[in-house]
């Protein structure tokens, strides 16, 4: 019964999240979580959140945080937004600079949710085509357009661009917001958080959900020239003055602070990633080089699909996509050990 929907709210396609299974057995390599627990000092921060600090509502500013996060990138403050999760900061960041006249452009393969964002907010997008082996060539992006954005490593496919590639598109795209979404950043990919001072119109989006093990609590963060931070900023009190709880403001000040876990945790999972690699190119499965707590891989047979539902029924979960050109690959998030040695195992019993 839709007589009360805006035709707005008629026509969208929302973003469709990995199913969130869970019960004894399954292995859940299906949304790029981390198989780790946050540092031990994360849920100690949370527990000693106070009854009082639960009954105010938080820092609007989230101050202690964003000056953590300055302190941990060389910036300053001013150069810091949270929000609600990466999602959250990125829907921001479209309200702030992809809502003018001009399409804006990113990957054709690539972040699902882009395109749902356009859709919402009215703003005309054109597509870049990934190469052939499913790379990135950002000389394909266009200097007047109305904005550009991609992930870098890119989802699904986990490849990264160098940052000399980043760099040479800043230097001819003076005029156009260029926002890379660094959401997979901590597994290896050079980050370009550091080219904020130089580069005016860049904007680079982290989250707290993958290589800090803290997607159930919706934690983001953007880093920008202190104009581009004053635009989210402005966006943010125009919509809700309190996104980031002070639970989540606490959690990540901890995190922040426990650099030996953090560096221990993703040093785990790209050990892991390069076994998970090994095993499945010794099975002829074409795996792309991945800089990311994932891999997209191709078997040497053209059943993806059927290989998807397979392992969906041993109650090992994994992303697949049924559409060209990614019709015969799989995204497989890395979990622990033994997790993917069950993963490898269910792969060999599938005939
Ligand atoms: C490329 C990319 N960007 C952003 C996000 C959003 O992450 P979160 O909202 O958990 O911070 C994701 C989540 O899967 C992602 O894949």
């Amino acid at each position: 019964m839709t007589k009360y929907w805006t035709d707005l709210v008629k026509q969208l396609s929302p973003y469709v999240p990995g199913e969130q299974r869970s019960g004894p057995g399954i292995i859940k390599l299906n949304t790029n979580e981390n198989p780790y627990p946050p540092s031990p000092d994360v849920i100690t921060a949370i527990k000693e959140v106070s009854g009082d600090a639960l009954r105010r509502y938080p820092d609007p500013t989230a101050i202690a945080l964003r000056s953590e996060l300055a302190r941990y990138h060389h910036i300053n403050p001013q150069q810091v937004f949270v929000g609600n999760g990466s999602d959250e900061v990125l829907a921001m960041a479209f309200m702030a600079f992809f809502t003018g006249d001009k399409a804006i452009q990113f990957p054709d393969i690539s972040y699902s949710f882009y395109p749902v964002y356009c859709d919402l907010l009215s703003v005309a997008s054109q597509t870049i085509p990934l190469t052939h082996d499913f790379t990135l060539d950002l000389n394909l992006f266009d200097a007047d357009a109305g904005g550009i954005i991609f992930p870098n490593p890119n989802a699904p496919t986990s490849c990264a661009v160098s940052r000399d590639h980043i760099i040479a598109l800043l230097e001819r795209t003076p005029d156009c917001v260029v926002l890379v979404d660094e959401a997979y950043a901590d597994f290896g990919a050079d980050s370009v958080i550091d080219l904020i001072d130089s580069y005016p119109n860049l904007i680079v989006s982290r989250t707290f959900s993958k290589g800090r093990s803290m997607a159930g609590l919706r934690l983001g963060a953007a880093f920008a020239d202190s104009n581009l931070i004053e635009a989210l900023h402005r966006v943010k009190d125009s919509f809700n003055s309190y996104p980031v709880d002070a639970v989540a403001q606490a959690a990540g000040i901890a995190s922040l602070q426990d650099e030996a876990y953090y560096q221990q945790t993703r040093e785990n999972i790209i050990t892991t990633r390069q076994w998970t690699s090994e095993q499945l190119t010794q099975r002829n499965y074409t795996v792309l080089p991945s800089t990311a707590n994932f891999i997209f891989a191709s078997p040497p047979t053209d059943n993806a699909g059927a290989l998807f539902s397979a392992l969906s029924d041993q109650g090992v979960m994994v992303r697949y996509w049924p559409k060209d050109p990614i019709r015969n690959w799989l995204r497989i998030t890395i979990g622990t050990d033994t997790e993917m040695q069950r993963f490898i195992s269910a792969v060999d019993s599938i005939p």
